[in-house]
């Protein structure tokens, strides 16, 4: 069956930008109830690994309504979220202005994660929870993310992943095929919305094919963590040094 959000022919990102728009008001509410509130203690686990307090630039890359942009922001850290639907940063923007006295250190702007609209070297760290799956060209992504962070800095990833174990593998992609799609039925009146997480994580590399990318794309030290058995995994990586340059001036 073909869904209308997963589009494969070169509008992918066309795709990815009607879904979001569509769902927006309910993004929330079915995210806690489709990981039974887990994504919140997921989200925590990110940010202690990308360790941004004080005197940390961060950037949180499709950061949509804002979870992890605010969380890193209570921790002291200043935070630029980008994400290119608007409706999601109508939410995050809400948020950001009810969150009161961490309110200042978030700033949001609509740009595409293909094409950061900020200069190279910009961030000590780069958070993209749920986001890298969604891209038309997860590579370019990376090397896009490796442009805008400093020398040494954090890129870390929260996405959905594809457990090892065969029986729980099936119950969980089961679940996603059977079950997620009601919520998006339920309360976006469309089950594609919400069936295309499954079409999306079929063609994305998870864990093992994302620690590959990375270390082919000037990024080291790349670890990973499976959750939930897999269910989804959270990897870390820095970018390399700039070694090269030590010999630019000869
Ligand atoms: C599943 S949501 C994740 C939102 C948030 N990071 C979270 O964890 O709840 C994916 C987000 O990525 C954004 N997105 C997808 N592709 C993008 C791109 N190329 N550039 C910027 N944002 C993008 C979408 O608009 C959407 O808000």
């Amino acid at each position: 069956m073909v869904n209308k959000y997963y589009v494969t022919d070169g509008a992918r990102a066309d795709g990815v930008r009607q879904l979001f728009t569509s769902i927006a008001p309910q993004y929330d509410r079915i995210n806690d109830l489709q990981s039974f509130g887990l994504h919140r203690i997921w989200k925590r686990r990110m940010r202690r690994l990308a360790a941004a307090g004080e005197e940390t630039f961060a950037l949180d890359l499709c950061c949509g309504t804002g979870d992890v942009a605010l969380g890193m922001a209570r921790s002291g850290a200043r935070v630029l979220g980008i994400d290119f639907v608007f409706p999601m940063l109508e939410r995050a923007r809400w948020r950001v202005q009810r969150a009161g006295g961490t309110g200042g250190r978030v700033s949001l702007i609509q740009g595409d994660a293909l094409a950061i609209p900020c200069p190279a070297g910009a961030f000590d760290v780069v958070t993209m929870s749920y986001g890298l799956r969604n891209l038309a060209d997860f590579e370019a992504g990376l090397r896009e993310v490796c442009r805008v962070l400093k020398p040494g800095g954090r890129l870390v990833i929260l996405d959905f992943g594809k457990p090892e174990n065969r029986l729980w593998r099936s119950m969980y992609f089961s679940y996603l095929r059977l079950v997620v799609p009601v919520f998006g039925r339920l309360f976006c009146g469309d089950s594609d919305a919400y069936r295309y997480i499954l079409e999306s994580l079929n063609a994305y590399p998870a864990r093992s094919g994302i620690e590959q990318m990375l270390a082919g794309n000037g990024f080291g030290c790349v670890e990973s963590a499976d959750l939930l058995g897999g269910v989804m995994h959270l990897t870390a990586a820095e970018k390399q040094g700039q070694t090269a340059s030590l010999f630019a001036d000869l």
